[in-house]
């Protein structure tokens, strides 16, 4: 399998990385709306760990994924429309905002009420701020705010692949698997 993306395929070092954060962005999607419902307490406290450790990841691998995106120009476009293809590159890109986004508002609100944000007990980033409930709840909309812009533009996404893999009968799956 290649290594560098080329003009009709993504090179395996994409391909890993955008199925492997697939799984870690939707994982934390159902952890965070699991958590939410989850009365206070050492259970919650254990699971929330987790899911700012698994956060901080998606972040680090955000960083790799998008220096490989830079100087990796993805496979030629498949459509030949213009709306179409600045479309395919916007929500592409606002991806790797939105899920920035997400794991800033979400440290944020942790470390707001005190919190260090954790790494699987490997390492933790210490929190500047005394608890500040006010500030706490400002960035906890903006997690909920990002979650929302998430899942729009994973609706679009899964819009775009099912409409030109049924419609129009081009192999977009294949460019990435
Ligand atoms: C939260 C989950 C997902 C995110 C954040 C995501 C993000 C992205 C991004 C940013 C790209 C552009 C290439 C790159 O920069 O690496 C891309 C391409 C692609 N994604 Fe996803 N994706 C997700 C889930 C999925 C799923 C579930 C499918 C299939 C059912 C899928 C199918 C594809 C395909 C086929 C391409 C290549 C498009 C092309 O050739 O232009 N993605 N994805
Ligand atoms: C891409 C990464 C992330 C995704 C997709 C994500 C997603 C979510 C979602 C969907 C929720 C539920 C929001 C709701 O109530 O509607 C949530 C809650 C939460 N997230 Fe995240 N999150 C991410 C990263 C982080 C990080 C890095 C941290 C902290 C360092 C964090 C801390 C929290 C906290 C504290 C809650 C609230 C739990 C409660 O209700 O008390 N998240 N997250």
């Amino acid at each position: 399998m290649a290594t560098q993306n080329n003009e009709a395929s993504y090179g395996w070092p994409a391909k890993a990385l955008h199925w492997g954060m697939a799984l870690l962005i939707i994982s934390l999607v159902a952890l965070g709306l699991y958590l939410s419902g989850m009365p206070r307490g050492d259970a919650k406290s254990e699971l929330i760990r987790l899911h700012a450790s698994s956060g901080v990841l998606a972040f680090m691998l955000l960083l790799v994924r998008f220096g490989w995106k830079l100087c990796q120009p993805g496979p030629r476009p498949l459509s030949d429309i213009k709306w179409q293809v600045v479309l395919s590159k916007l929500v592409h890109w606002a991806f790797y905002a939105v899920i920035a986004a997400q794991v800033i508002s979400g440290s944020l609100s942790l470390m707001t009420v005190g919190w260090d944000v954790p790494f699987f007990g490997l390492f933790a980033i210490p929190t500047p701020y005394e608890r500040d409930m006010a500030l706490h709840h400002y960035w906890e909309g903006w997690h909920v705010a990002a979650w929302y812009a998430l899942a729009s533009l994973f609706a679009l996404h899964m819009g775009a692949v099912l409409f030109h893999q049924l419609v129009g009968k081009k192999r977009i799956l294949k460019r990435m698997l």
